[in-house]
């Protein structure tokens, strides 16, 4: 008999990453999955780059001894570009799938060249997201737009707390760009929160765009990655999933994690 394979990570600063576990469950109904979200640290976009790197890797080193993953999907745009390639060299037999900036898809697909790409402060800052522009949209006229508010008001709209157009307008106007009679066509969602606002983007923009969620290919090639591992572990009982946070999580949180078929495990 084969030893069962261990569960798939899904990691996120907070909710965000529950836009790539809804995917990623659809393509892998037969994995066990382990969504971590990092409450204790929400939300990264405000962090020190130096001491959030310290703290992600210190974190991994108690999840993966904990967890035992058959692999780690980091659902944050933010920690993958700021620490992707230290925790590949740190876990070295651990296959990491990682989230950046869909700007390679967004350059393919843009019909105006004007592109923007809304972020956190940390993830417009990396040189990792102006690689992937230099490599990929050289030919198009990509405008970082970091935001430092919008991941913390994805959280509030998602557990049922108000949040205003104008909050969320203030945020994303700066995506909307005219310039020699054309007008930004794309907007690429590079933090994990913002798919649960896209219905409310779409509503305050001024003009339509597409909005770029890469949740389904992260999901894709998390499938492809653990493919690599051969079978299947076997789901025992009815409800073998869990979400496990590092800090305090609201009753509402807990709530939208159980909604999300995740049991709620005591903190990290
Ligand atoms: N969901 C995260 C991302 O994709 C970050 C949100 C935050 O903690 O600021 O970047």
């Amino acid at each position: 008999m084969t030893e069962a394979a261990g569960p798939v990570l899904v990691f996120d600063s907070g909710i965000g990453g529950l836009t790539v576990l809804r995917e990623a469950r659809m393509l892998m109904p037969e994995r066990r999955f382990v969504y971590v979200a990092d409450t204790a640290a929400f939300p990264y976009g405000d962090w020190d780059e130096e001491a959030l790197l310290a703290h992600i890797l210190a974190l991994f080193e108690r999840l993966i001894e904990d967890i035992r993953p058959v692999c780690v999907i980091i659902a944050c745009n933010t920690a993958f570009t700021l620490a992707g390639a230290a925790l590949r060299a740190r876990f070295t037999e651990m296959d990491f799938v990682g989230t950046v900036p869909a700007i390679k898809p967004a350059a393919e697909r843009t019909v105006s060249g004007l592109i923007s790409v809304l972020a956190t402060p940390v993830t417009v800052k990396r040189d990792y997201t102006r690689t992937l522009i230099e490599s990929f949209a050289s030919h198009c006229h990509a405008r970082l737009v970091g935001s430092r508010y919008l991941a913390a008001l994805a959280e509030d709209y998602i557990c049922g707390i108000e949040v205003s157009d104008k909050a969320l307008w203030d945020e994303i106007a700066p995506c909307f760009v005219e310039e020699e009679g054309r007008r930004t066509d794309i907007v690429v969602l590079a933090c994990t929160h913002y798919p649960f606002l896209a219905n409310r983007f779409r509503k305050l923009a001024p003009w339509p765009v597409d909005w770029i969620n890469p949740a389904e290919a992260i999901a894709l090639q998390a499938r492809r990655v653990i493919g690599r591992h051969g079978g299947a572990d076997a789901i025992s009982g009815p409800n073998p999933d869990f979400a496990v946070f590092t800090g305090n999580a609201s009753p509402a949180m807990k709530r939208l994690m159980q909604g999300f078929g995740l049991s709620v495990a005591p903190p990290a």
